[in-house]
């Protein structure tokens, strides 16, 4: 009855403004499926990159009980989730990335009494915890290495990808490494090369091979029988490479990695098996989730992993990469609306710890407009929003010099590459000396506009952007149309006004951009204007609805967002 009347509804007031390829029959199917909270499909995702989120002990590095204390911060916000990026024992050639035990916490970040009383506390305030799950590859300091490297007869040799080379000079085919160079290390004792996507000290495990396939699965069993509510999965896709070999057909580019098509070594068809046994093993737990970081894929291959029987989600990170204009931005958002939206639930993805912050690519020196349309875009969109620990505040991308990097890619590439340091400086508490992260020098240098651009600055004043994010995290919490109604774009421009609608059976929420500085004019049909709205969210001190004969004024870069029962 109740999708009826809700398609009734929408022939009734003629809200189908253009088509977005969904059928009616797609949107019944949308209210029925959906009737129920999910935490990840309705909820909000934040980052956390502990290494520099807050440092309890003085060593200048993050760590659980630095977490722990800013769980009420995190609450504050209205985050729904954390997800964790690696807390397992490493040697950090890739801060983490590089996982030399599955089942233990690294004591730079704490105990495992102390990960159990954090995920405890974050439970007790209703937030769900992701753990960063890194099964492409183990440390070359991981036990399962040392033996495996140790002879040709070991029981563990097989568990990592050792082939001969061509010839003893040349490796067993072209294939390259992310970080540079060739994807082959040659090991003098045992005369054979073994396989690394990323670093030479991240060799890859063969996921071939049944004991290295039930060791991973038994990983997800351990964290998830301590209670973690989900995973995301690191470069899920590239667990298995082609079985023959294959040289990867070249293409045009500068380094190695960059001048191949990623046919052989990347994102094999064998990947869809798995994905399915993970979801078996999720789904013998309640509401346990789990997010693909689709590598080397686009979205149409991202929506493919997902589905009732596959992951919950593969990131689309067509956003971390929208250039400044409304179009651009529209664009991303389109594409999932094209899809059956009950079995596949987009996400929004504006930074990671992997990316230039979307302060640095968007923000105009140190204002924050832009970044509160940017903001409202991503928190008003359908699908699972991802927020990046201090983005909420506008942190900018540190500079560094040569000798003050970390990340194994700029260390490499400098001046060329600049790596991904820049937007992994400490979190900005407050203005203090080390930004209230630590009491010494952390390991990554603070960035120098902490002294205003923090957390305890931004608290006080109504106006900031931490603000801003903390209203519309709220707003979409309160509203069931923002949460998972239909995605409607009424109009947009190429460069400056979007608009939107978000709806459900009961209400109708207008999203209003403007992404230039000029004044503009949102022009609504009779339907729309003659709607009784409520003014959810202005960007600039909006005080009533401002419709004038059809006409929505919006002043430079404003958020607009009004509401109506249906
Ligand atoms: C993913 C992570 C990145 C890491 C890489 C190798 O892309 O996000 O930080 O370097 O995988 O694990
Ligand atoms: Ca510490």
């Amino acid at each position: 009855m109740k999708d009826i009347a809700f398609v009734d509804i929408l022939l009734r007031f003629g809200f189908i403004p253009f088509s977005t390829g969904m059928s009616a029959r797609t949107q019944i199917i949308e209210v029925g499926v959906m009737s129920d909270w999910l935490w990840w499909r309705d909820g909000v995702i934040y980052q956390i990159y502990p290494r520099s989120f807050a440092d309890s002990n003085g060593d200048g590095i993050g760590d659980l009980n630095g977490i722990m204390g800013k769980l009420d911060y995190l609450a504050d916000l209205g985050v729904d989730a954390i997800w964790l990026s690696p807390i397992y024992p490493s040697p950090d050639v890739d801060f983490g990335y590089d996982v030399a035990d599955y089942y233990g916490i690294d004591p730079k970040y704490g105990s495992m009494d102390d990960f159990h009383r954090l995920l405890d506390e974050a439970h007790a305030r209703g937030i769900r915890v992701i753990m960063d799950l890194v099964l492409n590859h183990t440390s070359d300091q991981h036990p399962w290495f040392i033996q495996s490297r140790s002879s040709r007869e070991n029981p563990y040799r097989d568990w990592y990808i050792w082939r001969d080379g061509r010839n003893p000079h040349s490796p067993p085919n072209n294939w390259g490494s992310v970080f540079g160079g060739r994807g082959w290390k040659f090991d003098p004792s045992t005369g054979q090369w073994y396989y690394h996507m990323f670093a030479p000290q991240q060799p890859d495990l063969n996921w071939r091979y049944e004991p290295v396939r039930q060791e991973m699965l038994n990983i997800f069993r351990y964290w998830l029988d301590k209670g973690v509510d989900g995973f995301r999965l690191d470069v899920f896709n590239e667990y298995f490479k082609d079985d023959q070999f294959r040289d990867n057909p070249w293409k045009l580019g500068i380094r190695r990695f960059e001048s191949q098509k990623h046919v052989y070594d990347a994102d094999r068809p064998e990947m869809m098996e798995l994905v399915e046994a993970i979801r078996l093993i999720l789904d013998e737990y309640s509401q346990r989730y789990a997010v693909g970081e689709t590598y080397l894929a686009d979205e149409k291959r991202a929506v493919e992993f997902t589905g009732l029987s596959r992951l919950h989600a593969a990131f689309d990170f067509s956003l971390l990469h929208s250039k400044w204009s409304a179009a651009s931005f529209m664009k991303t958002a389109q594409y999932w609306d094209t899809l059956n939206i009950a079995d596949h639930w987009p996400n929004n993805v504006m930074n990671n710890h992997d990316n230039p912050r979307s302060a640095s690519r968007y923000g105009r020196g140190e204002k924050d407009e832009r970044l509160k349309v940017a903001a409202a875009f991503l928190l008003t969109l359908r699908g699972t929003p991802f927020l990046y620990q201090g983005e909420e505040i506008g942190m900018r991308d540190i500079h560094l010099n040569a000798s003050e990097l970390r990340d194994p890619v700029g260390k490499k590439y400098w001046p060329l590459k600049v790596g991904r340091d820049g937007c992994r400086s400490p979190m900005q508490w407050d203005g203090s000396e080390f930004s209230g992260f630590s009491s010494v020098k952390p390991w990554l240098k603070v960035h120098p506009n902490h002294t205003f651009r923090n957390v305890e600055n931004q608290l006080q004043d109504p106006e900031s952007l931490l603000h801003f994010y903390r209203k519309l995290l709220q707003v979409r919490k309160s509203s069931k149309a923002l949460q998972r109604g239909m995605f409607q774009p009424i109009t947009f421009d190429p460069q400056r006004l979007a608009a939107y609608l978000r709806q459900d059976d009961s209400e109708t929420v207008l999203v209003a951009l403007n992404f230039g500085r000029r004044k503009v004019r949102l022009g609504l049909g009779p339907d729309l204007a003659n709607r009784d709205w409520e003014l959810l969210v202005s960007s600039k001190n909006r005080s009533a609805v401002g419709i004038k004969n059809r006409w929505l004024p919006l002043s430079g870069e404003e958020v607009c967002i009004l509401k109506s029962w249906n």
